[in-house]
């Protein structure tokens, strides 16, 4: 009998804009201060692309170049590449698309991904889908938003959290015990109502009417969100662990979404993870959408080792939100 075909990480790839915005410097913009910034977030800075017709696929392309440094993966053999992101550079072409030509994937077909911040993970079960089918070799999981392109920075509750940045996976076949093991996705549509952005879509297109009543950018009732992200996201990690067997002691990490770091501690507790085994960057990137959990494994890579347990969970808009049980597949290089 042929083996299980899974799909293992087998490599990552980051990238994260040079330009660094503080909270100091953010209370010169709203009427802010650090203190309550990082007392109800956890964060005390975040990366900003700047500079004309900088789109997010610059972002990707910058991650996936490092990735295929690192890898020495040739890219014609990529066969796919899945970008998931809210932020793409135009509505259309795919902004993976973009990254695809760029990175030299002349053999890749490539979409985008659109599930705000669970698009990482709704990205990686569809790559590791195609992986199990047999039918694909290698595949791009590209996580990343240019979330400066739409907050409103005169929005202190929105714009203190959000920040730019990107990263990427390889996935490739393995017939070993590794790689994703499983996955709990979700999704509620009557979200809708406390995560949005109003204009833009074919339901409300840019006018100078959206324009004049600042629409285009990210609406959020923070309070709310952060309810319904509390208990599904601590949930979604406490059922995909439980139905894999795995206890406190046999989960090496969590790679929670970075949208709070009081979220994150609730997740932690709930699955029962000690903090040092819980992977965070939000002080330094804030919530950069697709991009947090593919930036942690970026982060966090030399520490991990071959047949470590890590269970990525996640969070946003929509509503979306899942978990991912993933085995890792390799020691430190
Ligand atoms: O990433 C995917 C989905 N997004 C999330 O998961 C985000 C979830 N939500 C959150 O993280 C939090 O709700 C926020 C960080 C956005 C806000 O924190 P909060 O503790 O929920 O604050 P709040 O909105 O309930 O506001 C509490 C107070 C208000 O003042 P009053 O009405 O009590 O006088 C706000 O006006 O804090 C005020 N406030 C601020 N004060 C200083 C709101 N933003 C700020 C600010 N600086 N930046």
């Amino acid at each position: 009998m042929s083996k299980k075909i899974r799909a293992a990480i087998t490599g990552v790839g980051g990238y994260v804009p040079d330009y660094v915005l503080t909270n100091k410097e953010l209370e010169k913009m709203v009427e802010t201060n650090d203190e309550w910034i990082v007392s109800r977030t956890g964060i005390k800075e975040r990366r900003i692309l700047k500079g004309d017709n900088q789109g997010v696929s610059v972002m990707g392309i910058a991650a996936v170049k490092e990735l295929i440094a690192k890898t020495g993966v040739d890219p014609k053999e990529i066969d796919l590449i899945l970008f998931a992101t809210v932020t793409a550079d135009m509505t259309f072409p795919a902004s993976a698309n973009i990254v695809a030509t760029a990175v030299g994937a002349t053999n890749a077909f490539s979409y985008d991904i659109s599930a705000a911040c669970s698009g990482f993970l709704y990205g990686l079960a569809t790559g590791a889908s195609f992986i199990e089918s047999g039918r694909y070799k290698k595949v791009v999981v590209i996580g990343g938003d240019k979330m400066s392109a739409i907050i409103d920075y005169t929005d202190r509750s929105t714009c203190i959290i959000f920040g730019d940045g990107a990263g990427c996976v390889l996935l490739e076949p393995t017939e070993e015990d590794a790689g994703v093991m499983d996955s709990i996705l979700r999704s509620d549509g009557s979200g809708e109502g406390y995560l949005h952005m109003k204009a833009g879509g074919s339901r409300l297109p840019a006018s100078h009417d959206t324009v004049d009543k600042r629409l285009h950018y990210v609406y959020q009732e923070g309070s709310a969100v952060f309810k319904f992200a509390v208990t599904n996201m601590a949930e979604v990690a406490a059922q995909v662990a439980e139905r894999n067997h795995l206890t406190a002691d046999s989960i090496q990490w969590l790679v929670p979404h970075q949208a709070n770091k009081r979220i994150i501690d609730a997740t932690a507790s709930r699955v029962g993870v000690k903090d040092e085994r819980v992977m965070m960057n939000i002080e330094r990137y804030g919530n950069t959408t697709s991009g947090t959990i593919p930036l942690l494994l970026w982060d966090y890579e030399k520490k991990l080792k071959k047949g470590d347990n890590l269970i990525l969970a996640a969070f946003g808009g929509g509503f979306t939100w899942g978990a991912i049980y993933v085995k890792w597949a390799y020691n430190p290089k």
